[in-house]
C-alpha cells in the first residue's frame, strides 16, 4: 500500500487530535498496520479489514480485527484509509461520519492515486468543518462531528450486474471479465468431480461452471476479499462451499480433480506476475498425478516456465481479445 499511513497518524503525533484513550471506542476501516506511536495504537482501537493478507498481518502484529465490524457502534473516533476505488471511499466516509457518537472525530488519509482531494472536497460538502495536512505525498484531513450535526444522506451504487450481485471494488464490478469469459467457454463436461475456483471473486466463473459442467459433484471457492466471497455466496448459492483464504500462504485442502482460475496479476497498482506464479504453484500443490488446471492470463504474462516446470503437460487452448487459456496436467511426483 501507498504509504499514507504515516499521514494518518500526524494529526495525533502533532497534537492536533488527541490519541484514542483506554475505554472508549474506535475503529479503523480499511485498517493496515500502523507506524509505532506513544501510546501504541494497536492496543487501541479496533479494526476492520476484509482482504484475507492484510488481516492477517494486522491479527500477527497484536490488533483486533474482523473482516466485517459491526455498525452502529457510537465511535469515539473513526480512522480511514483510502482505498482505489472512489465508491468504497465514500462508502467507508459515510459509515465512519454516521457512526460517530457526539464530539466524535473522522481522519482519514489517502494520496494522489486515491484521489484523496476530490474526496476531502466531497465530504466537505457534507459536514461542517474540515482540516487537513499533507506529507510524504498523501494527506490527511479531519472533521468533528458536532451534536447538532446530521447523518450523511447517501444512495449507495448499484450492486447488480444483470443476474449478479456485485459491489464496486471488486475485481470486474461492471460485469464479467473478458479473459474470464473466454476461460468459461472452456467449460464442458470434462469437469468433473471435485473442483476449486482459485480467487473466485464474485463467482462468475463458479456459476458458468455450475450451468455448465453437470459432472461437477463439489465445488469449493477460495477468495482473499472478503466482500467478493459474500456476494460469490449470494451469485452461487449452496452448491458451492466457501473459503476465505490467502492462496498465497494458505493451503486449501484438495486433492482436486480440476482447478480453475483467472489469477490477480495485480497488488494495489502494480502488476506483479509473482502473484500469478504463487496461483500456479498453489494449483500444483493441491491437484494430484492427472489433476488438471484451467486457466486465463493476459497473453503477455510469463507462466509457462512455472508451468512447464510443475506439470507434466502444458497445453494453449484458445487465445483472444489479449488473452491465452491455458490446461496442464499434473503428473506423478
Ligand atoms: C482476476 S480476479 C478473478 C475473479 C473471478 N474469478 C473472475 O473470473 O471474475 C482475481 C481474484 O483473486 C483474488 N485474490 C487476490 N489475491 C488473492 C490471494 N492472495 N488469495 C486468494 N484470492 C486472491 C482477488 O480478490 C480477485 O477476486
Amino acid at each position: 500500500m501507498a504509504d499514507f499511513r504515516d499521514t494518518l497518524i500526524l494529526p495525533f503525533e502533532k497534537g492536533i487530535l488527541p490519541f484514542p484513550k483506554e475505554g472508549e471506542n474506535w475503529l479503523i476501516l480499511n485498517a493496515d498496520t500502523l507506524p509505532l506511536t506513544e501510546p501504541a495504537l494497536c492496543d487501541l482501537v479496533q479494526c476492520e479489514q476484509g482482504f484475507r493478507s492484510s488481516y492477517l498481518a494486522l491479527k500477527a502484529a497484536g490488533y483486533e480485527v474482523a473482516a466485517r465490524q459491526p455498525t452502529g457502534a457510537a465511535l469515539d473516533g473513526c480512522l480511514v484509509l483510502a482505498s482505489r476505488t472512489r465508491a468504497v471511499n465514500e462508502g467507508n466516509l459515510v459509515r465512519a461520519w454516521n457512526d460517530l457518537k457526539p464530539g466524535g472525530v473522522l481522519v482519514f488519509a489517502g494520496d494522489k492515486t486515491s484521489g484523496v482531494q476530490p474526496l476531502r472536497k466531497w465530504l466537505s460538502q457534507r459536514v461542517g468543518t474540515l482540516e487537513s495536512l499533507s506529507k510524504h505525498h498523501a494527506v490527511a484531513f479531519w472533521a468533528v462531528r458536532e451534536s447538532n450535526e446530521e447523518d450523511i444522506e447517501y444512495e449507495a451504487p448499484e450492486t447488480r450486474q444483470g443476474d449478479f450481485y456485485v459491489s464496486p471494488g471488486m475485481f470486474s464490478a461492471r460485469g464479467p471479465d473478458v479473459g474470464s469469459l473466454l476461460l468459461a467457454e472452456q467449460f464442458d463436461k470434462r469437469l468433473f468431480g471435485r473442483v476449486a475456483d482459485f480467487g473466485a471473486g464474485w463467482g462468475f466463473l463458479s456459476s458458468m461452471m455450475l450451468d455448465r459442467c453437470d459432472q461437477i459433484e463439489k465445488l469449493e471457492l477460495y477468495e482473499a476479499d472478503w466482500e467478493s466471497l459474500q456476494a460469490a455466496e449470494a451469485n452461487v448459492g449452496e452448491r458451492g462451499t466457501y473459503h476465505w483464504c490467502d492462496l498465497t500462504t494458505e493451503a486449501p485442502r484438495g486433492p482436486f480433480n480440476w482447478i480453475v482460475m483467472n489469477p490477480p496479476f495485480h497488488s494495489g497498482r502494480a502488476a506483479t506476475p509473482d502473484l500469478g506464479r504463487s496461483f500456479i504453484e498453489a494449483a500444483a500443490r493441491a491437484l494430484p498425478s492427472g489433476g488438471r488446471l484451467l486457466m486465463v492470463a493476459n497473453t503477455n504474462l510469463p507462466y509457462e516456465n512455472t508451468l512447464n516446470g510443475l506439470f507434466k503437460k502444458v497445453e494453449r487452448k484458445a487465445q483472444a481479445k489479449g488473452f491465452k487459456v491455458i490446461e496442464a496436467t499434473k503428473g506423478s511426483r
